[in-house]
């Protein structure tokens, strides 16, 4: 058979399978009557032929996700990944808290039982970083020059790591070089950063699969950070058993931002609603709007969190419910960020903004000396 006509008959399955296979309309995936116009319209949602939008609307969306690998106890592989990757020096980043729990203590002695691997640890991300925070971790990997990096905590972690390896690359680039417009300039990210592996500690943010990374900026009272493809970890090592030392109130808050990350991302603008168009694929933004590749990840993270979280705020020693939460906090991340969230994230962020400088509450559960009110509640 011809290469040709292989390609006919796949793609006649297709069509035959489109044709006979589950409606797509949100009647039938809720479990309500079949309504074909509406089906018609979800159809269109995505398929609006390129000539007939205006000049200026999307026609195209674009899918990045960094590696994943999930399993029980799965942390102790990461030092033979960085042998694998010959890795020169491992720039660990990891925060006072988590580097005197398990994970931490998998990774370092995972990285300890390779020949000639040399590494050095920075342990004081703060949660919720800030601007001076950053500035402290980037001056600190400025200084390492390590040809590989390691988040090892939650999304505060994994987004400190990013920035480190941003501005390690970009080493004479000032921090808002790349925060988001209008806050910062912008720019996007033309040179390849330096690998990173980001193991969570935390089901929540998804930061292990994503190029965000977000600060608060405490001289505006503000939130917000950086969007871009190119941060992306290389790898994100999803341990089910990471997040058994989390107290009940970080499991809730911290899954209470899975749910909104996968019900925003679901309901985000289609794509093809965005204006104006890029003018070159560089700057494509990676909230693109909603399309159907991060729908089908938004939606399976938002059923598994509907079903397990409440069963871990009952009982936080529910196993079963822990790994599923882990693998949901990833799926939303590969949902949000390939399509972006909205008004209720941002919404949140001058809610803990203004706290640091007005109310100074402090949200129980969380072992920091500074106010807090956790993104997930928020
Ligand atoms: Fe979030």
């Amino acid at each position: 058979m011809s290469s040709a006509s292989a390609s006919r008959n796949v793609i006649r399955r297709l069509i035959n399978a489109a044709q006979h296979t589950a409606c797509p309309c949100h009647g039938c995936r809720t479990g309500g009557a079949h309504n074909p116009i509406h089906a018609l319209q979800q159809m269109r949602k995505y398929a609006t032929p390129v000539e007939s939008l205006p000049v200026e609307k999307e026609y195209a969306f674009e899918v990045a996700a960094a590696n994943l690998r999930f399993g029980e106890g799965v942390t102790r592989e990461v030092g033979m990944d960085f042998k694998n990757m010959n890795a020169r020096k491992v720039a660990v980043f990891t925060d006072p808290n988590v580097a005197k729990l398990p994970p931490a203590k998998m990774a370092i002695a995972s990285l300890e039982a390779q020949q000639d691997l040399p590494f050095v640890v920075y342990d004081r991300v703060v949660a919720e970083p800030t601007e001076a925070s950053w500035r402290d971790a980037i001056a600190w990997a400025r200084d390492q020059d390590c040809s590989h990096f390691l988040a090892v905590g939650g999304g505060s972690v994994m987004d400190t790591a990013k920035a480190a390896n941003l501005f390690t690359v970009y080493k004479d680039a000032d921090l808002f070089d790349f925060i988001n417009a209008p806050v910062g300039k912008g720019l996007p990210i033309k040179e390849k950063l330096r690998p990173l592996i980001a193991v969570p500690t935390t089901a929540g943010t998804g930061s292990e699969t994503t190029g965000t990374a977000i600060l608060d900026i405490t001289s505006m009272a503000f939130k917000t950070g950086i969007a871009n493809r190119a941060m992306k970890p290389v790898l994100g090592i999803v341990d089910t058993l990471n997040t058994r030392t989390c107290s009940r109130e970080l499991h809730i808050s911290a899954g209470l931002d899975v749910l909104f990350h996968s019900l925003e991302s679901y309901t985000a603008i289609p794509y093809t609603e965005r204006t104006p168009r890029p003018a070159n694929p560089i700057l494509r933004p990676a909230y693109q709007g909603s399309n159907p590749v991060a729908d089908i990840f938004s939606m399976w993270a938002l059923r598994t969190t509907v079903k397990h979280l409440p069963r871990i705020s009952k009982n936080p020693g529910d196993h079963e419910s822990l790994s599923q939460m882990m693998l949901a906090a990833s799926f939303a991340g590969i949902g949000f960020g390939n399509a972006g969230v909205h008004l209720c994230h941002g919404i949140s962020y001058p809610i803990s903004g203004l706290n640091k400088k007005g109310p100074q509450f402090k949200y129980p559960g969380y072992n920091v000396d500074h106010p807090i009110i956790p993104h997930g509640v928020t």
